[in-house]
């Protein structure tokens, strides 16, 4: 049996409770010889800022290098508002995407059919949503430098960030934008602010002609990210692939999520590039954050931390029939009518995480 390296880091909030769920379902593909993981833990964020004070050690760095995959949960909360900027809790999860290069931000907003009323949205609007947004993870104003507040003459002071793109960083994305469409709906549209913005100029160009010269049997749609945020609550469903900048990603990426029902529904992977044997580094991350009013409290959704590992399964491990009995398990529970407390609608009754988790792994078994 393959023997997989994951290194778990749970971080903050919710994150430990949620990272608990995925335990009981590696504990039970190993059992079951379905395949077998070597797991490592470390810590991430505001846990790792009391431990050692800094957000992420250099030696829980070289574990993530070295993982086949790293399994992230949530960073961040009041706590730790007042620690220094370069060690607040996210700088732990930004260094990871950084330095093990993972540019290729996936987030898919699936409407399961038995959760279509736990939406803000209308029930035809969101019924059998499927769309994948592919977010530009390691450039853009996340890391574009000069990135300071500098204190001027008068006394004033003047914050800049810098968003920064250039031909490389836009074609790789681009890439990754349409193989995914050619496999899924053959559309992608691109979304940018040329009309306001430079890097949005040579964004839509790069795109286009990436579009032009290799995939030119794809769709290519091209929306101001303004205009794509008010698609994505008009009528979702015309969108396949949406790949846009690391900023734009974050923002549109929370819109998507809500569609679904609940933010915590939307699982991601962040992918660096193929080696020589095809193998990429990878970190799989729930879009939701560490929600501390709710931590520790057995009301977290583990789903999209489920459907998380569910893509490292995909895209790192091979395992892509077991991926598809993740995705399956967790749509069989929601149509039994498991809820946890962020998809119950309708005085539904409620479950704990723990109990969606075991109920999760329970409906996998039955799969195998
Ligand atoms: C996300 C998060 C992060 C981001 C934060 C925690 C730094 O919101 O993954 O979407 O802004 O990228
Ligand atoms: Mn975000």
């Amino acid at each position: 049996m393959t023997s997989y390296k994951l290194l778990m880091l749970p971080g903050d909030g919710i994150g430990p409770e949620v990272a608990r769920e995925v335990e009981k379902l590696t504990t039970f593909m190993t059992t079951k010889g379905v395949a077998k993981f070597e797991i490592d833990t470390d810590l991430v964020g505001g846990a790792a800022y009391d431990a050692h004070g800094v957000a992420i050690t250099d030696a829980a760095m070289a574990k993530a290098q070295s993982a086949d995959a790293v399994l992230f949960g949530a960073v961040g909360g009041p706590k730790w508002a007042n620690v220094p900027y370069e060690h607040r809790p996210e700088a732990g999860l930004l260094r990871l995407r950084k330095e093990m290069e993972l540019f290729a931000n996936l987030r898919p907003a699936v409407c399961y059919p038995a959760l279509a009323d736990a939406s803000s949205l209308k029930r035809e609007i969101i019924e059998g949503l499927d769309i994948m947004i592919v977010r530009e993870l390691t450039g853009g104003v996340y890391f574009g430098e000069p990135k300071e507040i500098v204190t001027l003459e008068n006394g004033q002071k003047r914050a800049v960030d810098t968003q920064v793109y250039t031909t490389f960083e836009i074609e790789r994305i681009a890439r990754v934008a349409f193989d995914l469409a050619k496999v899924r709906g053959n559309k992608v549209t691109s979304t940018e602010k040329h009309n306001v913005m430079r890097s949005g100029v040579l964004w839509k160009q790069v795109v286009s002609n990436i579009h032009s010269k290799e995939y030119p049997e794809v769709e290519l749609d091209h929306h101001l990210a303004d205009a794509c945020g008010m698609q994505l609550v008009r009528w979702p469903k015309q969108y396949d692939v949406i790949v846009c900048d690391n900023l734009f990603g974050d923002m549109l990426s929370d819109v998507a999520a809500m569609l679904t029902g609940s933010l915590g529904m939307l699982p991601s992977a962040s992918l660096g590039a193929p080696n020589a044997n095809g193998k990429r580094k990878a970190l799989y991350e729930p879009v939701h954050g560490s929600a501390p009013d709710i931590a520790g409290k057995g009301l977290a959704n583990p789903i999209a931390m489920i459907g998380s590992f569910g893509m490292a399964l995909r895209y790192s491990f091979g395992l892509v029939q077991q991926a598809d009995m993740v995705e399956k398990a967790i749509a069989n529970v929601l149509a039994a009518g498991l809820r946890t407390k962020d998809i119950a609608t309708h005085g539904q009754a409620t479950i704990a995480t723990s109990q969606m988790g075991d109920a999760i792994v329970a409906e996998f078994g039955k799969l195998i």
